[in-house]
């Protein structure tokens, strides 16, 4: 690793290395999320194909890698939590799912020929690197990518046009998603940053954006086309 480089294992706000936040994960997503739906919308936005190989980056408890493993050949899925890993690992052994393999890897990290992947897949994680950091994983992904290849990207992204920062934060947080505290913390620790930057930082990778879907004023999906 070089001088200068970002060490991306060093956890940023909430502590995924920790027992008791993976076993606590599921259950506190959802309160919010309709995962299964989530994970439903997006096999369905890439679209995968028996010969599909996929990545995912930021796997967590592996719900979008193990629900994706069904319908493609294989699914690479990178965490750098080993604790997050493990019981990702721990729930496809269950389920009998023997094509996923998951590393511990991050954006920066992670190793592979470029045109590796159909699709590359993110929920909630690209916000652990601050803005010249996802600059940098954005032209990983988009090397990583074949032509005509799909990135997914789930993300807090805000957006206060008119209103003050400050205002906004308020109002978000008041229809905070899980505990408020949580939302607090990412607002005020991790590095969501503006709409118009994660647009300029998606097309200047080289991606086309083709959907940008966003429900509640905070919650971004974009789905991006490498040309
Ligand atoms: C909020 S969880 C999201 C998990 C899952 N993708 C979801 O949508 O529910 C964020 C995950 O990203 C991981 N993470 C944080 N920084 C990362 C990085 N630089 N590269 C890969 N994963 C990272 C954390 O360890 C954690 O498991």
């Amino acid at each position: 690793m070089r001088e200068f480089e970002h060490c991306e294992f060093r956890q940023i706000g909430t502590d995924y290395s920790s027992t008791g936040e993976v076993a606590s994960y599921d259950r506190r997503m959802r309160r919010f999320r309709d995962i299964d739906a989530e994970n439903e919308l997006l096999c369905s936005l890439i679209p995968l194909r028996p010969e599909s190989e996929v990545l995912e980056i930021g796997t967590g408890t592996g719900a979008f890698a193990r629900r994706a493993a069904g319908r493609c050949r294989r699914v690479t899925a990178l965490d750098i939590s080993e604790t997050m890993i493990e019981y990702a690992a721990s729930r496809a052994r269950t389920e009998n799912l023997t094509n996923i393999a998951f590393r511990k890897a991050g954006f920066l990290s992670f190793q592979a020929p470029p045109e590796s992947f159909d699709a590359v897949v993110s929920g909630l994680a690209l916000h652990h690197l601050s803005d010249v950091w996802k600059a940098v994983a954005l032209r990983n992904i988009f090397r990583w990518l074949r032509p005509g290849g799909v990135f997914l990207l789930i993300d807090v992204v805000f957006d206060w046009r008119g209103e003050a920062p400050e205002e906004y934060f308020e109002r978000i947080l008041d229809a905070a998603p899980g505990s408020r505290e949580n939302f607090a913390r990412h607002i005020a620790d991790e590095f969501s940053t503006e709409t118009w930057i994660m647009n300029g930082l998606l097309e200047r990778a080289g991606f086309r954006i083709d959907l940008d879907r966003c429900d509640n004023e905070f919650l971004h999906l974009y789905r991006c086309v490498k040309p």
